[in-house]
C-alpha cells in the first residue's frame, strides 16, 4: 500500500506553462483477488510534475508503478481521486493523442508489419491531424529499424519490439510520454545510446515524460527528478532532485555529483 505525498520540486527550471502539467490528486486504488481479498496498491497518491519535466519512478517489483501509469494514462479508473494533464482529464487528453504510452510489455499487433504498427495511433483515431504526427519512416530511423520496416513482430528481437513501442509512442509527437521500463529487454551498449537518442529527443519537443525504471543510474542521467516508491506499507515515496546541467553525456556519467545520486537513490530504495 503505497502513499505518496509530492510537490512539483523547487528547483525546476523548464518550461512553466500548465501545458502538459500533471495534478495527482488522493489517488487509491485496490486489486480483489477471485475470492474477495483486498490488495490496496495505491493509498492516497498526490503528485505533481511540471509541463516538460523529466521525471523517473523506481521501486520494487510490485509497489504499484505500472497502475500508477495506467491511471494516469485513464485506461484504468482509480478507485477515488483524480488525475489532470493541463488542466484535463487523461480521457480527453487520449482523445487528443497527447498522451504516448510505451507499455512495460511492446504489445504490438502481430498481423501487422513494424511499419503499421507504429503508424497505429495515428489510424485509430482521425482526429489528429496528419500535421501533428511524425513520419514513420523518420522514426523507424530514430529507433535504428531503418531496413526492418515490413518485418513482422514475430521476425523481431525483444529489443527491436521495444523499439517499435518507442516509435509507436512518439508517432502523435505527444505533450505526455509515459514509459514503463521501456529499456528493459534490451542489451547494455544499445540502452545507452537510446538512453541518449531519447534526452535528445525530449530536448526538441519537451514532452512531460514520467519513465519507470529499476535502474537507479539511468534514473538520474534521464532525470530532473527521481520518485523513489516504497516496497509496501505506509511509507511515503521520496522526491530526489537531480540537479546536474543539461545536455548531459557520457561525461556526466563520470562526474561525482552523479555517482553520490545514485548512491541516493539506492540508499531510498532500500529504505
Ligand atoms: N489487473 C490486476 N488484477 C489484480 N491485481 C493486479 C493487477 N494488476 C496489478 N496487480 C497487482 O498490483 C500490484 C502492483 O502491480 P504493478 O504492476 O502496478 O506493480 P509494478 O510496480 O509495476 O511492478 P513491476 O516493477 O514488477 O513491473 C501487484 O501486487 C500486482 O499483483
Ligand atoms: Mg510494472
Amino acid at each position: 500500500m503505497q502513499k505518496l505525498d509530492i510537490k512539483a520540486h523547487d528547483i525546476y527550471t523548464g518550461d512553466s506553462s500548465l501545458k502538459n502539467r500533471i495534478e495527482i490528486s488522493n489517488i487509491c486504488k485496490s486489486y480483489f483477488s477471485d475470492d474477495g481479498v483486498e490488495n490496496k496498491v495505491l493509498n492516497s497518491v498526490n503528485f505533481e510534475i511540471e509541463s516538460s519535466e523529466f521525471v523517473s519512478i523506481v521501486g520494487p517489483s510490485g509497489c504499484g508503478k505500472t497502475t500508477l501509469l495506467k491511471i494516469i494514462s485513464g485506461l484504468l479508473d482509480p478507485d477515488s481521486g483524480q488525475v489532470k494533464i493541463g488542466g484535463e482529464s487523461p480521457a480527453k487528453s487520449r482523445k487528443r493523442k497527447s498522451i504516448g504510452y510505451m507499455f512495460q510489455d511492446p504489445a504490438l499487433i502481430p498481423w501487422r508489419t513494424v511499419h503499421e504498427n507504429i503508424k497505429l495511433p495515428t489510424e485509430v483515431n482521425r482526429q489528429v491531424g496528419d500535421a501533428n504526427c511524425r513520419e514513420t519512416k523518420e522514426l523507424i530511423s530514430l529507433v535504428g529499424l531503418d531496413g526492418f520496416a515490413t518485418y513482422y513482430p514475430h521476425q523481431l528481437s525483444g529489443g527491436m519490439r521495444q523499439r517499435v513501442s518507442l516509435a509507436r509512442a512518439l508517432s502523435t509527437n505527444p505533450d505526455l510520454l509515459l514509459m514503463d521500463e521501456p529499456f528493459a529487454a534490451l542489451d547494455e551498449i544499445t540502452r545507452e545510446s537510446m538512453r541518449y537518442e531519447l534526452l535528445d529527443l525530449w530536448s526538441k519537443t519537451k514532452p512531460t515524460v514520467i519513465f519507470v525504471t529499476h535502474n537507479s543510474a539511468e534514473a538520474v542521467l534521464l532525470s530532473d527528478r527521481v520518485i523513489v516508491m516504497p516496497e509496501s506499507g505506509d511509507g511515503l515515496a521520496k522526491s530526489i532532485s537531480v540537479s546536474i546541467a543539461r545536455p548531459r553525456s557520457e561525461k556526466t556519467e563520470s562526474d561525482a555529483v552523479f555517482n553520490q545520486l545514485i548512491k541516493k537513490v539506492r540508499s531510498a530504495y532500500k529504505c
